[in-house]
């Protein structure tokens, strides 16, 4: 395969076809249209995660640097393990998010639910988004500015990481939210107390610097509403579409769990994790320069045939080992607890509220898009 072929249009379009020749002709390629190597087969991009000496998340250019600050996911340990140590205890059961997901959280959906028109209704905008919005808003701490405002604030953060041609009206959308989320933050970091569980005081009392909270937080409002959002739309849109498979889970109901991680192993929602070079450094036989940014590709390693049978078939039997979608290293997903909870919760209450869901049959076929974020931009339904 010849990789100058690649372009950025067709991997937005339908990645897997072009990922699945990759991995069988040219594993560890560079890709001129993106600038930066593609690594696709699983051992290759475990060696990746595993190094990061070799393969730095504190890349040069940075366009997450840019949008967000210095966060975590721009610097490698022992710098980013003390932040890890700060800012993760609030994302597992036993910090915020367990009492949040058990109490909280199924209010929160039946709440979205009541307000939505069985008669038609587009599952991602007027569902799975509020809902995660919602969620990360609350756990957060920053739930009196309305879902809405998180939304927004999401929405503005990741058309800025996105601006690689620096277009002036992003930019200047981005430095309002910046500058309306910064303010937002350092508001609740003062009027955080000794008792308050929310997620931004416990960073303060971890010892984060109030810069480092609002970069962090820039961090997780931008990569931790939208990947929730896209597993429930996903899950949801599998079970609509897969009748054998919704008749299990209808029957076991336990295999949600299992349907979940099989969704995200197949559709892996963040395509990629992308790092560079400190060195000359080998995969597969191949010598990637220092300097470089190397892609490896999350989507490309979960569906991997030297790893998976069947890769493309949600099995829920699968005993194959875990998958990759939450990425496997340092910088594995600080929010895949609250995240898979999200997404659990968000279809149990979807489907207890209208059993008979259904595609909305005068829509068109559900259609996947993007690269880097892959997910259904549309759901329509019916109840
Ligand atoms: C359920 C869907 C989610 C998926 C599929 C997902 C996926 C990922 C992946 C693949 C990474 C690694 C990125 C890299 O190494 O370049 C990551 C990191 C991260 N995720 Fe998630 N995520 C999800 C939900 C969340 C939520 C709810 C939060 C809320 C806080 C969150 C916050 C983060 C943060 C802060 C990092 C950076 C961690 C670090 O650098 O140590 N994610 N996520």
């Amino acid at each position: 395969m010849n990789s100058s072929d690649i372009t950025l249009s067709a991997l937005e379009a339908d990645p897997d076809p072009i990922l699945a020749r990759l991995r069988s002709e040219a594993p560890v390629s560079f890709v001129e249209a993106l600038d930066m190597w593609l690594v696709t087969k699983w051992d290759d991009v475990v060696r990746m995660e595993e190094n990061p000496e070799l393969f730095t998340a504190a890349t040069e250019p940075s366009f997450l640097a840019r949008a967000l600050g210095q966060n975590m996911l721009t610097c490698d340990p022992p710098k980013h393990t003390a932040l890890r140590k700060a800012f993760q205890p609030p994302f597992l059961s036993s910090g915020r998010s367990g009492p949040f997901v058990a109490e909280e959280l199924p209010v929160l959906a039946d709440s979205i639910l009541d307000d939505l028109d069985p008669a038609g209704f587009d599952l991602m905008t007027a569902y799975a988004e509020p809902l995660s919005a919602g969620a990360l808003a609350i756990v957060l701490g920053l739930d009196q500015h309305g879902f809405d405002r998180m939304w927004s604030w999401c929405e503005g953060l990741c058309a800025d990481i996105a601006n690689f041609d620096n277009d002036p009206e992003i930019t200047q959308l981005a430095e309002t939210t910046k500058a309306e989320l910064g303010a937002a933050i350092k508001d609740r970091i003062s009027q955080a107390r000794g008792n308050d569980d929310a997620a931004i005081a416990r960073f303060v009392q971890a010892g984060a610097t109030a810069e480092q909270v609002v970069n962090n937080v820039r961090l997780m409002i931008s990569g931790g509403i939208n990947e929730p959002r896209d597993g429930i739309g996903l899950v949801t849109w599998v079970l609509l579409s897969q009748p054998d498979l919704k008749q299990r889970i209808d029957a076991e109901p336990a295999k949600l769990r299992r349907l979940i991680e099989e969704v995200m192993r197949v559709f892996s929602p963040v395509g990629t994790v992308t790092r560079q070079t400190t060195t000359d450094v080998t995969l597969s036989g191949v010598t990637i320069p220092k300097g470089h940014l190397v892609a490896g590709v999350l989507r490309s390693i979960n569906l991997d045939e030297d790893r998976w049978s069947d890769p493309l078939t949600i099995n829920l039997d699968r005993r194959e080992g875990g998958h990759a979608a939450f990425a496997l290293g340092a910088h594995r997903c600080l929010g895949e607890w609250l995240g898979r909870q999200e997404i659990k919760v968000g279809v149990e209450r979807l489907f207890a509220r209208f059993p008979d869901l259904q595609l909305d049959p005068s829509a068109g076929a559900v259609e996947l898009s993007g690269f880097e974020f892959r997910g259904p931009r549309s759901v329509p339904v019916i109840a």
